[in-house]
């Protein structure tokens, strides 16, 4: 295994992709947080596959995270991050610390469109606006790149491919499917914070989901008896206290007064399990 280069600083990845760019090649862009798990892997082999030159950021973005929230024990392993960039293949890990990446100090935050609103937007107020503003921020700083954004935060991904729009950014955002342990639960970096008997009842997220997803591929058009149906799933969760749990179209956010043939829906869940917030989610077609 070889370890990636590692930059801290603005300058430093610009005349790094410069050169490369100079030659003709395209690059590949892996924005997270760190304390990297296979997800996040699985985005960074997704770029190296299709991409000359693949930079992963490693960045705890402080404006995404509200008072009440767990900026200061988010789990960091630096040293475990670079392995794994390493093995995944990634040439270049960006690693400012936070007057590198804003530094001007309190950024302007960027508006978010309606497809923020709703669900993650309702529950965490200022989390799409801190999101956007750094994803915005990192995409200037990348410039013209493919960028590779896990479903696993399906809205996040929304709101980060309509900002790049609207900003007129050169970036194309790439969706990356799920990456789940064996018994369904989708991987995060907050799996830690689960205790024993709370990591049993995790997976029933993706229990429900299904259970929906199901209940559509039936045929089932009434959002809200889809939504009933997975309710009833994650009430068998006794520690589970549901934050929300929808069904609306892909690009909108907007649930559907009935969900008509062959139309594309996605089922969406979040909930606390003890300390540990958990959101997952699932596409469904109509038949
Ligand atoms: P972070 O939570 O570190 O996630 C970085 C990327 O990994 C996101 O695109 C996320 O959707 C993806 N990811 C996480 N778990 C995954 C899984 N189980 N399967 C597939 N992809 C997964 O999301 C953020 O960081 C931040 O909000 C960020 C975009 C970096 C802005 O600060």
């Amino acid at each position: 295994m070889s370890l990636p280069d590692v930059v801290e600083t603005v300058a430093g990845l610009q005349a790094r992709l410069d050169a490369v760019r100079a030659t003709g090649a395209s690059v590949g862009f892996v924005p997270t947080m760190g304390y990297l798990h296979e997800g996040h892997a699985s985005l960074i082999d997704a770029a190296v596959a299709a991409d000359d030159l693949t930079v992963v950021s490693i960045f705890v973005n402080p404006l995404q995270f509200a008072p009440d929230e767990d900026l200061a024990e988010y789990p960091r392993d630096v040293e475990a991050d670079l392995a794994c960039c390493g093995d995944h293949g990634a040439d270049l890990v960006f690693h400012p610390s936070a007057s590198e990446v804003y530094p001007v100090g309190a950024e302007e935050p960027v508006v978010v469109g309606a497809v923020g609103g709703p669900l993650e937007g309702a529950s965490r107020p200022s989390h799409f606006a801190g999101v956007a503003t750094v994803v915005a921020r990192l995409f200037r700083i990348m410039g013209c790149c493919r960028a590779y954004f896990g479903e696993k935060d399906f809205q996040q991904m929304a709101v980060v491919r309509r900002m790049a729009v609207e900003l007129e950014l050169p970036v194309e955002v790439v969706g990356c499917p799920i990456v789940r342990e064996a018994d369904g639960l989708a991987l995060s970096s907050r799996n830690v914070y689960l205790e024993p008997g709370e990591r049993r009842q995790a997976p029933v997220l993706y229990r429900a989901l299904l259970a929906g997803a199901a209940a559509v591929g039936n045929g089932e058009a009434d959002p809200t008896v889809v939504v009933e149906v997975m309710e009833d799933v994650m009430s068998e969760a006794p520690d589970l206290v549901v934050d929300y749990s929808a069904l609306v179209e892909p690009d909108t956010f907007v649930m559907p007064g009935r969900i008509t043939t062959g139309a594309e829906v996605r089922l969406l869940v979040a909930g606390r399990l003890g300390r540990t917030r958990l959101v997952d989610n699932v596409g469904a077609v109509a038949p």
